[in-house]
């Protein structure tokens, strides 16, 4: 059975990191479940699409693709089929992450076509049952992405990203902003914010912002100790959580 999704959710993309790479990626995917056994703080992975059914069989944390494509079966070569990533036993998928950008260009036509082929990756993950996590570099591009209806919009500035400088502090009217944008076009959208985070405050900041979760990579991927700092970024979103 697949491991359910919720707030406030910690989402580690393994990205192409070596630490993070077949062994390795089931190593760090089962320090997730433990912190998540632990805190009770849903703590989901995004392994590279190799790695997926191997992990998702193996661990009971929800586990996303990095990137769909909107094709179907068929004469799709090198695509990555929404069909075939659900099988694996996925939960959802990145979308548009600033390092596989759907929608890159600044011409407003060829603006407009990459939004259509977003909009129909996020269609084609709920479709198939994948919960759609879809990047936004600015908080105008959140604010669009919000109507397409995707289960988050996670804010990340590129600049920030792998640099250990979290965008909970160094940007929070991004997160802020983000946040006022996503829910104004539908309360129903989660609001994720990512790049830099690396600590416990970090994750607090983001919550007190509004955010719902974080998306982080190296702070816990090429951390010297990664179940501890794993355990410190859970426990503080877990300090977030209201009473029942
Ligand atoms: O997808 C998460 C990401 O791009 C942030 O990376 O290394 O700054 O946590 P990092």
């Amino acid at each position: 059975m697949r491991a359910e999704v919720r707030v406030p959710l910690i989402l580690v993309n393994f990205k192409t990191y070596r630490e993070a790479t077949g062994e390795r990626g089931l190593r760090l995917a089962r320090v997730a479940e433990e912190v998540t056994g632990r805190t009770g703080v849903c703590v989901a992975v995004a392994p590279q699409i190799v790695d997926l059914r191997w992990i998702a069989e193996s661990v009971r944390v929800p586990v996303f693709a990095q990137h769909i494509d909107p094709v179907g079966y068929g004469k799709y070569t090198g695509h990555v089929l929404p069909e075939a990533v659900r099988e694996t036993g996925a939960a959802g998928t990145l979308l548009n992450h600033s390092e596989r950008r759907l929608v890159r260009s600044a011409d407003p036509s060829r603006r407009k076509l990459e939004l259509e082929v977003l909009r129909a990756a996020v269609r084609r993950a709920w479709e198939v049952g994948l919960k759609p996590v879809v990047c936004v570099d600015t908080v105008d591009l959140g604010r669009v992405v919000a109507s397409f209806e995707p289960y988050a919009v996670a804010i990340e500035p590129p600049e920030l990203i792998g640099t250990g400088i979290p965008v909970s502090k160094a940007r929070p009217e991004v997160v802020s902003g983000a946040v006022e944008a996503v829910k104004g076009v539908n309360a129903g959208v989660k609001v994720l914010c990512g790049a830099g985070i690396t600590s416990g405050e970090d994750v607090s900041a983001a919550l007190r912002l509004g955010a719902e979760g974080v998306l982080v990579a190296s702070g816990v991927v090429k951390a010297e100790d990664p179940l501890r700092r794993l355990l410190e970024l859970a426990s503080a979103a877990k300090a977030h959580i209201p009473d029942p």
